[in-house]
């Protein structure tokens, strides 16, 4: 029997926008079907497969019957691990105040919830990871876009917050560095923003998923400027365990306990086993891998930007880490949403349109994630480079 009328849902769904890309992956799909070579370049994952040290772990843990709930807050001996980790980039973060989650969303969700009321407004860069505002808006708050652009590196600036941010504003939200730019935040801003959310009693929420990912000189996690306030790791992207949802969150002493009660609550606990696996990602053979796939992410960076910029895209600036290029391509086309479309339909290359993560940059953004061995990437800059100038 269905009800009469139609049940009203709750409102925050009608503000979901598509993604945008999802055309771009819809006939991505029809190609492959028609046994076309398509060069995946827009999806967010790494292209590296978890280290077999992990695996094998993982598969001893359930075996050995590691299926069960654990502690709410994690096992103690990767709380200690990642607390470990942590010391030997010479930072003291106690195991205590790490919260292992279901990936980083689960940790941006908790941190949300736990900082946010509703009616408040969470201060964010556009762009920025089209995730984060449902983080926002499922515990009943507003964004508050803040633009950017390519002088900030497309992140805030704490001249920006000081003009913009209203009473309403309750949290900061960074990603240092972020997606789609790959860009992290400058030390001197992000050392002023910290300070600024202090001094006007706002909390601070920092996604440093991709911190480990950075090519530059090691990317200071923002807990060496302070330890008030909320940081987001994962296990999804350094580690390649993107499937595994593992993640964590570091939480300041000032709301540690009640964040705590939350995640028992909200998600009982992360994947046991997933769990007892991720102990192998600090041993040498996880982390010697890490390691070489950050330095092959490095090298393919270092590939692709000279090429693109030969082919007309402006990047933004080079990305300090992530795998991913923000490119302006408004010299090729004034409609990155159409461009994409064609592209992959003529050549197989498939990439993000920029406004999946902008309400406000012109339609002429693109992002690119350089997810594929130096060879496709080359191949796909080949079959870029001649739908371009044929
Ligand atoms: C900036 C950022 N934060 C969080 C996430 C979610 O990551 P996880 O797989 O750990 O939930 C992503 C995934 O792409 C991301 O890019």
């Amino acid at each position: 029997m269905r009800p009469i009328d139609p049940r009203p849902l709750a409102e925050r769904l009608q503000s979901i926008p598509p993604f945008h890309v999802m055309e771009v992956v819809r006939i991505a799909e029809e190609l492959e079907s028609q046994g076309v070579d398509v060069i995946h370049l827009e999806v967010g994952e790494p292209d590296f497969p978890t280290s077999s040290s992990v695996i094998d772990r993982a598969c001893s843990a359930l075996q050995s019957g590691k299926t069960r709930y654990t502690d709410a807050r994690g096992i103690q001996p990767l709380r200690d691990a990642l607390s470990a980790w942590y010391r030997s980039q010479g930072l003291d973060v106690p195991a205590r105040r790490i919260q292992i989650t279901v990936g980083a969303s689960a940790g941006l969700l908790l941190a949300c919830a736990a900082t946010t009321n509703p009616g408040d407004a969470v201060l964010m860069a556009d762009p920025a990871y089209p995730c984060n505002p449902r983080f926002v808006e499922a515990v009943g708050g507003k964004v508050h876009w803040i633009k950017t652009d390519i002088a900030s590196q497309f992140q805030p600036t704490c001249d920006a917050l000081e003009i913009e941010a209203t009473v309403a504003d309750r949290t900061l939200m960074l990603a240092h560095p972020a997606n789609p730019t790959g860009q992290a935040v400058p030390s001197a801003e992000l050392e002023r923003m910290i300070q600024w959310c202090l001094t006007t009693n706002r909390h601070l929420i920092v996604d440093e998923i991709y911190q480990s990912l950075s090519f530059n000189d090691a990317l200071d996690s923002s807990l060496a400027i302070s330890d008030q306030h909320f940081v987001v790791g994962s296990f999804s992207k350094y580690f390649n365990m993107t499937g595994w949802r593992l993640g964590w969150l570091v939480i300041p002493e000032y709301a540690l306990e009640p964040t705590q009660r939350l995640a028992q609550h909200l998600f009982i606990c992360a994947p046991s086993f997933a769990q007892e696996a991720a102990l192998s990602c600090f041993e040498p053979q996880a982390l010697h891998e890490a390691e070489m796939h950050r330095r092959e992410l490095k090298s393919r960076r270092d590939l692709l930007i000279p090429r693109l910029e030969a082919m007309g895209f402006q990047v933004a600036a080079e990305p300090d880490g992530a795998f991913y290029v923000f490119v302006d391509a408004s010299g090729i086309t004034s409609d990155s949403q159409q461009f994409c479309a064609e592209l992959i339909r003529e050549t197989g290359v498939a990439i993000t349109p920029g406004l999946d993560f902008s309400e406000s940059l012109p339609p002429t953004w693109i992002r690119i994630a350089y997810t594929q061995p130096a060879d496709r990437l080359l191949e796909a800059l080949d079959r870029m480079a001649r739908f371009i100038h044929d």
